[in-house]
């Protein structure tokens, strides 16, 4: 069973992951810093996959300790980054923040393996598109310039990694753009754990609904779509992380397309926020309390995949759909409120 370094993999998509590395037969073993995460996620594995993962507490920024990490670790073949700070808001408070933690972690780990092949995953987003100019949008569409440093980050990171795999022979990189992850495990033993008040979409619906939080405030519905409120390809956790055994499994089998490549992971489909409101409300037999407020800065209108190539290279399709993903949310903040990890 080939060992796969699962970076960030106590984090929301890696422990998905993880679950999934080890039911498609690979030994997932985590790096994190649970400078976002909760160490407990380990024992909640355990109990979906029967075994705990191999876990090492240390910051990827500590190049003493990546650098030995991996001379120790001859036998890991594959890495799925997924170490970095991840708030878009937080992101424009506290660039250096991120620019310093995103960078310095991707850095450390790629100087690593200089001397030695390595297939490389990396979580990357739809951000990197901006507004897109055409929808669905695809993976030839252009760059645009980042509206926040977190955007710019993934941006960055991307053109890193492409002059590595072009630069030297041994890096075998895919760089996977989410859109919009939600949902949980349909054990509902692990999911979302957002710090603090969260910032996305689907954890503030769920805590809303449960009443952890008095209402959601949805941020404008005065759009150029056909409700008013914005469009978004919201995408099953689930799938997301079948999407990055995908990707190793290419990588392993030697991507045809080149040493770096980029593919989107998402449904194709466009939801707009009242409609995945209107989701959550018929799975929960609740309605929920939301309020409209005004926009927030930076939000992009409209975004939806267009997910051929994922389909046709990766050999990858979402197969979950919006109720699923608003169930197993619905069903995760009801066990982790019966349940709260310390
Ligand atoms: C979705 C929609 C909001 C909260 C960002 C990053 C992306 C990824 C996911 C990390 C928007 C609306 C939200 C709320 C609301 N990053 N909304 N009230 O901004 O599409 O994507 O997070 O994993 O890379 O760009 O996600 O969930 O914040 O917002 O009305 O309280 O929900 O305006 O239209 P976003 P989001």
């Amino acid at each position: 069973m080939s060992k796969i370094l699962v970076t960030g993999g106590t984090g929301y998509i890696g422990s998905h992951t993880v679950v999934e590395l080890h039911n498609a037969g690979y030994t997932p073993v985590i790096i994190d810093n649970l400078s976002n995460s909760n160490i407990q996620i380990l024992d909640q594995i355990e109990k979906i996959i029967g075994v705990k993962p191999e876990f090492h507490q240390f910051d990827l920024c500590d190049v003493t300790k990546t650098t030995a990490f991996i001379e120790a670790n001859p036998d890991i073949k594959g890495i799925i980054h997924f170490a970095a700070s991840k708030a878009v808001g937080e992101s424009v408070l506290d660039p250096l923040k991120y620019y310093h933690n995103n960078f310095f972690s991707l850095i450390n780990l790629l100087n690593s393996y200089r001397d030695k092949p390595i297939n490389f995953v990396f979580s990357s987003s739809c951000t990197v598109y901006g507004e897109p100019d055409y929808l669905p949008v695809d993976e030839a569409a252009p760059v645009k310039k980042a509206t926040s440093p977190y955007g710019n980050t993934k941006q960055i990171a991307e053109e890193i990694l492409e002059e590595t795999a072009n630069a030297y022979d041994n890096y075998n990189i895919i760089a996977l753009r989410y859109f919009n992850p939600v949902g949980a495990h349909d054990s509902a033993l692990i999911g979302e754990l957002p710090n603090g008040v969260p910032q996305n979409l689907l954890p503030f619906i769920t805590q809303t609904a449960i009443g952890k939080r008095e209402k959601l405030t949805v941020f404008g519905n005065d759009f150029d779509t056909p409700d008013g409120f914005c469009i978004r390809d919201f995408i099953h956790v689930v799938d997301l992380a079948k999407a990055h055994v995908a990707a190793i499994k290419l990588l392993e089998a030697g991507n045809p397309a080149g040493k770096y490549d980029t593919f989107n992971v998402g449904t194709g489909n466009g939801y707009s926020v009242l409609e995945a409101i209107k989701a959550f409300e018929k799975v929960s037999g609740q309605p929920l309390n939301y309020e409209v407020g005004p926009r927030r800065e930076g939000d992009i209108v409209k975004v939806y995949g267009d997910v051929v190539k994922s389909t046709e290279k990766l050999g990858w399709k979402a197969e979950l759909g919006i109720e699923e993903m608003m169930s197993s949310a619905w069903a995760w903040e009801k066990y982790i409120k019966d349940n709260p990890l310390d």
